[in-house]
């Protein structure tokens, strides 16, 4: 028996405050400024600051941690959670100010800050984990770090190298996480059927629409695999259709499969959203390569 996919409310996450310049650090300004790494860089502020931007940080981990199944909520100190992609721990710390343990992974070499700050974790990429022991961890968060456009230009690359490509992007997530667990998250705007698929097989799935065109998911590893329903058959008025826009018009979006949907002659046509958004002259409208 498979898990039926939920589909929560549309979620808004939170709008990066206009601090004043003397929150941040004059010298960390000029680094970070085009990277909009301050964003989630707790090293970018000043003492000033940063109290400010923390406040920040724990508005949008509230809203990561509502999408956690109800069970962690109780008593937070029980659950020992991952952060995937932690940077120098901005929201990893505002974690542990909710009552949780927390663990954090960042591919690049920031460790020192992420100490510096007083949170745990290593130098390592989330497609790799081999140094971390199998179901350590009740939950993990993969938060903003899979599927900007970007993403699937690094896999193309790969493949062209003649390296192979992923065919599993949450293999060793899963594996470090416990069978009753849960993995939440937020995708970026370019997600494809596929990343959405692999985590249906994972568990219970819930998904929110988000703005940005962003999409929250969490899955409870405690529950059998997500059934995915066809966009091509499934009831327009269905909750996997949300309102969206594309080319500037009204579309019906099917959320799990990130498609615009529309009748056409009697049937139907799904064209992957992400190119209908912002159309540009000349863009293919496919699918980003992720075999
Ligand atoms: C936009 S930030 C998201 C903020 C973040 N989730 C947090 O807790 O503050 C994405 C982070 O994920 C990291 N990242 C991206 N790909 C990764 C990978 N394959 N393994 C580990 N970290 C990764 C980036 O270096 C960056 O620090």
């Amino acid at each position: 028996m498979k898990s039926p996919i939920r589909i929560g409310p549309r979620l808004v996450w939170p709008r990066f405050p206009d601090f004043p310049p003397h929150f941040y650090k004059a010298e960390r300004m000029r680094i970070d400024m085009r990277s909009k790494r301050y964003f989630y860089d707790w090293t970018a502020f000043t003492p000033e600051g940063l109290p400010h931007a923390e406040a920040y940080w724990r508005e949008g981990t509230a809203l990561l941690a509502s999408l956690l199944p109800e069970r962690f909520a109780k008593d937070p100190g029980k659950y020992k959670g991952i952060n995937l992609g932690t940077f120098t721990g901005a929201y990893q710390k505002a974690w542990i100010r909710r009552g949780y343990k927390m663990y954090g992974v960042e591919l690049q070499d920031v460790i020192d800050d992420l100490k510096a700050y007083g949170c745990e974790g290593q130098r390592d990429n989330v497609y790799d984990l081999s140094t971390i022991a199998a179901a350590q961890f009740d939950f993990g968060v993969l938060d903003r770090v899979f599927c900007q456009k970007e993403f699937y230009a690094k896999l193309e690359a790969r493949a062209k190298k003649g390296r192979n490509a992923r065919t599993s992007h949450f293999e060793n997530i899963r594996r470090v996480l416990k069978n009753d667990g849960a993995l939440i998250g937020v995708l970026y705007e370019w997600y494809t059927p596929a990343i959405v698929a692999e985590l249906a097989g994972l568990g219970g799935m819930t998904l929110w629409p988000m703005n940005m065109d962003r999409l929250a998911f969490c899955v409870d590893l405690s529950m059998p695999a997500t059934d995915i329903p066809d966009p091509m058959r499934e009831d327009f008025e269905s909750r996997c259709f949300v309102d969206a826009r594309a080319g500037g018009l009204p579309a019906r979006l099917f959320l799990p499969t990130n498609e615009i949907v529309a009748e056409c002659g009697g049937g139907r046509t799904a064209s992957f959203a992400p190119p209908l958004r912002t159309p540009k002259a000349g863009l293919k409208r496919t699918l980003p390569a992720e075999s």
